[in-house]
């Protein structure tokens, strides 16, 4: 989700308060700004090994064998694109962007043709959903030429969507032209699909309308609530006098995949979409202001009840988890895994680790919110899939500390340990997971400039950690992991486990680079020398690791006005003399962000979502009849559709 989004939504959903919504005064370091050695140096050779490897479905996702030299990973060879921003998108020459899957989309063999003048919300939960933003590609049969695509539909723009809807008015949210059918549609729109895909003799990919696997998922669809929170008094509701089951997802951003072949779709600004007050003096005021509750964007509540904290105050507790889905069984319900904690979740990268656990890392999207890492008790079974099936739901949740000489600690939240006792309200696990974000004040976590997507390069077990943005941060908040003040283009941390091992407790960590545009000095981007006019870019946040174990980070946040240029995909090295060299590979049209990315497992496809294309920027109000936009149609009526994109390189090969 964008943060020039003209409306209540972007500014009061992923950036709550002026200070966003963390009140604790944990460490800003004070005035430290650690001037630090590079700690590259220290850190070769100490990688470690690990006989574990990748299986079903998903490419890496386990550590392999360290980097033998100097280059781990290959470098990038492409000719890359100039920045810049208009109505519609760009890729690297040589390489073909298709159109794979519109907002509207029929999905099954009976759905209706899209039609934006009559859509319903019948005819919604059988179209592909708004606003694609994670894309993952679980091959069948372990081919990159046919298998299930799986895409979170993070959130809805009525602006956009609805004809007569008009601008988004940041002081109304559009509440009193909120009807029935519209919501209803909304909520259709929603959650995510499961698409059977495969590639053509031709090199164009075809969705396969009769699959088994097709599935949509919205905001409505029945979810069973697992882990230490599922069943506890504060996730009953009137409609779940058990507090085991939810009905939907909402506002999922960022995911992952499993070695076992599941989904992870991850709740983030779920705050939004509740509206009215909680009862004075309720119990849960403090929680639901500590998530940014109470001002809502959307008008779900005036037509659910669900949606009304002044009628169901503990439905909140029930969103903002990792939701995981198993896309090979659509009969399947998708389980909120509640051991994974409770925040506004961008996304979950996983890797089994040496020792055969698994460990999810995790970001909180929130300015001054936190890092998270989960590792399961239990090992992960290559040789038996559904063994492996709650294996998220036993283990250990961890924040991060980052520490000004470069190293730092995982501080685990567990219950009795520390701070999380019942002195401090936490009478259970349950209660340190519904207020994640409290326990990891608590703990000393360190405030970190909105935690984005992260992944793991399995090759080196380096883990990566977009960081981006932060304007609110003072000078005297600043600290050597958030090194800039009003920090408006973002930075990227990469960290590495002590010994390679996922589930220690320490780590070691440098900025990578910090964005922005390197010919202004006062920006203090340090991006190599040899980016230059095109290749830097501010605002990372979701990212993605090929399989040659190099880095692709997609942004959210740059327009005409912010760096002059639309958001896009880059490819950032991180080795030898080259690191920190960026090159500029996609962009997207005005007005939207850029999501996926995701690869094939042979690298030769790279999917791509383009998110709220048409958009309203600083100052430009945009609707249905007048959108900054109509990619991909380009049709008079018809308007922008946020979509799906394959790219693949002319004549085959392995992408950049
Ligand atoms: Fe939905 Fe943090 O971006
Ligand atoms: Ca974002
Ligand atoms: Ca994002």
């Amino acid at each position: 989700m964008t943060e020039a989004m003209g409306r209540l939504r972007a500014s009061e959903l992923e950036d709550s308060g002026d200070f966003g919504n963390n009140p604790s005064s944990n460490l800003t370091m004070g005035e430290v700004i650690a001037t630090r050695f590079n700690r590259r140096d220290l850190l070769k050779g100490s990688l470690a090994v690990t006989a574990i490897t990748a299986t079903v479905g998903t490419r890496a996702l386990a550590s392999t064998t360290p980097p033998t030299s100097e280059h781990p990973n290959p470098t990038f060879d492409f000719e890359e694109i100039e920045a810049g921003v208009d109505e519609t998108h760009h890729v690297a020459a040589g390489y073909d962007a298709q159109i794979l899957l519109r907002w509207g989309d029929p999905l099954f063999p009976d759905a209706p043709e899209f039609d934006p003048q009559a859509q319903t919300a019948e005819e919604q939960c059988r179209q592909f959903g708004y606003n694609s933003d994670f894309v993952g590609y679980l091959p069948i049969n372990g081919s990159s030429e046919h298998g299930l695509l799986v895409v979170n539909h993070e959130y809805t723009n009525e602006e956009l969507m609805f004809p007569g809807a008009g601008a988004q008015d940041p002081e109304d949210a559009g509440f009193h032209e909120a009807l029935r059918e519209r919501v209803a549609i909304e909520v259709a729109a929603h959650g995510g699909s499961v698409v059977e895909i495969e590639r053509q003799p031709n090199d164009r990919w075809k969705v396969v309308k009769d699959s088994k696997y097709t599935r949509r998922i919205t905001a409505e669809t029945p979810m069973e609530i697992t882990g230490p929170a599922a069943g506890h008094n504060r996730m009953k509701t009137s409609t779940d006098p058990a507090g085991g089951r939810v009905l939907g997802m909402i506002n999922n951003c960022a995911g992952g995949l499993t070695p076992w072949g599941t989904w992870l779709s991850c709740e983030e600004n779920f705050n939004g979409y509740f509206w009215g007050k909680l009862p004075e003096a309720h119990a849960e005021i403090a929680n639901s202001r500590r998530y940014g509750l109470g001002r809502a964007a959307y008008a779900w509540g005036k037509f659910h009840d669900r949606f009304d904290l002044a009628k169901e105050p503990n439905e909140p507790n029930r969103f903002g988890w990792v939701v995981e889905i198993d896309p090979f069984d659509p009969s399947s319900m998708p389980r909120k895994r509640t051991a994974l904690g409770r925040t506004k979740h961008e996304g979950a990268a996983g890797i089994v680790n040496r020792d055969g656990r698994y460990v999810v890392y995790l970001g909180d999207d929130e300015r001054f919110d936190y890092v998270y890492k989960f590792a399961t008790a239990g090992k992960f079974d290559r040789n038996d899939r559904a063994a492996n099936f709650d294996l998220l739901d036993t283990g250990t949740l961890f924040v991060a500390r980052y520490d000004p000489d470069g190293s730092g600690t995982w501080l685990p939240l567990v219950h009795g340990e520390g701070p999380l006792t019942e002195a401090n309200g936490f009478e259970s696990q349950a209660d340190v997971l519904i207020e994640t974000r409290r326990a990891a004040d608590l703990v000393g976590a360190t405030k970190m400039d909105r935690p984005e997507d992260i992944e793991v390069d399995p090759k080196t077990n380096r883990v990566y950690v977009m960081l981006t943005n932060n304007t609110r941060r003072k000078d005297d908040q600043v600290d050597a992991a958030n090194p800039r003040a009003r920090n408006a283009f973002g930075h990227i941390i990469e960290m590495m486990p002590a010994d390679g091992d996922h589930a220690a407790t320490g780590f070691s960590w440098e900025v990578l680079v910090r964005c922005g545009d390197p010919s202004i000095a006062e920006v203090g981007a340090t991006f190599s020398s040899e980016t230059i006019r095109n290749g830097w870019f501010g605002m990372p946040d979701n990212c993605a690791i090929d399989s040659q174990g190099r880095l692709w980070i997609a942004t959210d946040g740059n327009s005409a006005k912010a760096t002059g240029r639309a958001d896009g995909l880059w490819a950032l090295e991180t080795d030898g003399e080259g690191r920190g060299t960026s090159r500029h590979f996609f962009r997207v049209p005005a007005g939207a962000e850029m999501c996926g990315p995701f690869f094939t497992p042979n690298d030769e496809t790279l999917f791509l979502a383009v998110q709220h294309p048409g958009e309203a920027e600083e100052g430009t109000p945009a609707t249905f009849e007048d959108p900054a936009t109509r990619w991909p149609d380009f049709k008079d009526g018809m308007p922008p559709r946020p979509s799906v994109l394959a790219v693949t390189k002319r004549g085959g090969g392995r992408i950049g």
